[in-house]
């Protein structure tokens, strides 16, 4: 008899869902979450073959729009994008960031304005940035059937108030209050937590102390997942490279000299030739 379990591929091609992330602990033996961002049709396209998650990141307004922080970034961007990612995405769970200043205010307002992300985009879920002060939230919004992902330590939305994108938890006090957040909104119900910019520590004790699946970036390699904006994987960036990201590739410089080549070819007559044309009239040898 084979001790093989045949490989269902009908499990491996389909949509991964919120309970399949929830149970991606990794002392349950699970491999790390893949996970990536995700903006367009075109890089959804691309990543979900290889990804787990794809996250519609609020980032999107630094990377796409070029704002100086997320803060700027509106629901409709969130949710068109979140439609362009869907249309791309076969296999990944699609979770979309609810922009800064749509949900803090009540959880009754969060859930008004995570509803109509779910409804408008269709992903599985969306994330939020907080920790203790965001708990009545997680679960106001998670026991009314929207799939809740937490986010603490830099959170990018608190950058006023953080005076930067700064490393967070460098001394005790900053450390437990961040392990404090995290437990908070595991146990309010979230399925999931990015844990952004700690100490490797901190990410490493967060992950083995609360039952949800951590997601990391520059967090720990301990976490149970890892995530990154694409565009800084793909080095699409090629001035700042911030310390947690690895580049994996050098898009940027490809794209720059693809651009070169392209000009040079228009400037010089090269392109386009006659196979670049529609209905060429063939020259007759006089
Ligand atoms: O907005 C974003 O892209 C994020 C990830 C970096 C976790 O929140």
């Amino acid at each position: 008899m084979s001790t093989h379990k045949p490989i269902d591929l009908d499990d491996a091609m389909r949509k991964l869902t919120v309970p399949d992330i929830r149970a991606r602990k990794r002392r349950d033996g699970a491999k790390p979450l893949v996970c990536l961002t995700a903006y367009t049709v075109l890089t959804a396209r691309l990543l979900d073959a290889h990804t787990d998650l794809l996250l519609v990141g609020d980032s999107l307004g630094m990377v796409l729009y070029g704002l100086d922080s997320t803060i700027g970034v509106t629901m409709d961007m969130m949710i068109a994008h979140g439609q362009a990612v869907m249309r791309g995405t076969k296999r990944s769970c699609v979770i979309v960031d609810m922009p800064f200043g749509s949900y803090q205010e009540s959880p009754q307002i969060a859930f008004r304005n995570a509803a109509r992300i779910m409804k408008e985009v269709g992903c599985a879920g969306v994330k939020i940035e907080g920790g203790l002060e965001m708990a009545s939230t997680v679960k106001f919004l998670s026991e009314r059937g929207i799939p809740v992902m937490g986010h603490v330590g830099l959170m990018p939305q608190s950058v006023h108030t953080a005076g930067g994108f700064k490393a967070q938890g460098r001394g005790d006090v900053q450390a437990q209050k961040i392990f404090a957040d995290a437990q908070a909104i595991a146990a309010a119900g979230a399925f999931a937590i990015v844990v952004e910019g700690t100490m490797e520590p901190i990410a490493r004790r967060i992950t083995d102390e609360i039952d949800i699946p951590t997601i990391g970036i520059g967090g720990s390699p301990a976490c149970d997942g890892q995530i990154l904006v694409t565009e800084d994987m793909a080095g699409l960036f090629t001035d700042f490279k911030p310390r947690f990201v690895k580049r994996y590739m050098d898009l940027g410089s490809g794209l720059a000299e693809a651009a070169r080549l392209y000009a040079d070819e228009v400037r010089s007559g090269v392109f386009p030739s006659d196979e670049h044309c529609f209905g060429v009239q063939k020259k007759i040898p006089e």
